[in-house]
């Protein structure tokens, strides 16, 4: 497996495989400190592209200012052989100055979306993943790109921008891979105590209590709002940033739930903030 440094070598590396070879080309986008959920990624790419990028690429803006940016785990060896065993052919793990060669002064911001949910508590964080999946789509022409449905506003985000852009890649979302007893796989889960790793259980319960909502026939936004309010409330060592319904594609917030409507919460966990969401059908 390759390692590429340089936005050049990747769009020459993926030009040569689709013009040259006939490949498909997938795109993988990733911050490192890769894991199952990763993976997940890597191996739907390699299932349905001939060639599949990973880029590990820690991208310094989409974290706020008292964020976790200069501490989140970087773990490149065990990334790569992660990555190639899952499939992978090339990683792409440039500078921030190949991929910043000015700082942020030129950006891509999906008006509305960017401000939702994870948007409201991390102002400017969509707009930094959307101008780094912007830049990657550009450098690498994917046909396919992948993303996780663990970050389900993340993916609400990029899709909006791939229509309003009229980029040629399209987005593949995959579900949320979770340990045994529920915890949605994340990076920053290493974050977390042994005391915290049982306490951000509630995340994991609130959605299967939102789902076993749904599955009884419950559709008034704020019967749900009001239960997992309360699945909450028994673990005040834990502080909620949003518990919400709204449209899985606008991000709005819905009255009645309906099929696709999505199901999201976000909780800090001591200093570690955690996410998880269903789309309830
Ligand atoms: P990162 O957090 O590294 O996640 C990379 C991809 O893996 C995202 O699409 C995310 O949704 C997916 N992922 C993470 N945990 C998952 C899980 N438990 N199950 C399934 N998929 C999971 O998301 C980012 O990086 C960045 O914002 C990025 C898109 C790379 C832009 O910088």
């Amino acid at each position: 497996m390759e390692i590429l440094r340089t936005v050049a070598e990747l769009r020459a590396w993926s030009r040569l495989e689709r013009n040259g070879g006939g490949n498909t080309v997938g795109l993988v986008p990733t911050m490192g400190a890769l894991h199952e959920g990763h993976a997940s990624l890597i191996r739907a790419a390699a299932a349905s592209c001939g060639r599949v990028a990973v880029s590990i690429f820690v991208n310094p803006t989409q974290f706020g200012p008292n964020e976790d940016f200069a501490r989140y785990p970087r773990t490149f060896e065990a990334d790569c052989a992660l990555a190639e065993a899952a499939g992978a052919d090339v990683v792409f793990a440039p500078s921030v100055e190949e991929l910043y060669p000015q700082g942020e002064t030129a950006f891509v911001e999906v008006a509305g979306l960017g401000d939702r949910l994870d948007g409201a508590s991390r102002p400017g964080h969509f707009r930094g993943v959307a101008t780094v999946v912007a830049k990657l789509m550009i450098a690498a022409e994917p046909d396919l790109a992948f993303f996780g449905q663990k970050d389900a506003a993340q993916v609400a985000v990029l899709r909006r921008m791939v229509t309003d852009l009229r980029l040629a890649t399209e987005i593949v979302v995959c579900p949320i891979v979770r340990e045994a007893d529920g915890l949605a796989l994340s990076s920053r889960n290493v974050y977390l105590s042994a005391e915290e790793r049982e306490r951000a259980l509630t995340l994991s319960r609130a959605i299967r209590q939102a789902e076993a909502l749904y599955a009884a026939g419950e559709r008034r936004a704020a019967r749900f709002t009001q239960a997992v309010r309360m699945t909450f409330a028994e673990m005040p060592q834990i502080s909620v940033d949003y518990i919400a319904l709204v449209d899985g594609a606008t991000l709005e917030p819905v009255e009645i739930a309906a099929p696709g409507s999505l199901f999201a919460v976000a909780a800090w966990v001591g200093a570690t903030r955690l996410i998880d969401n269903a789309i309830l059908k």
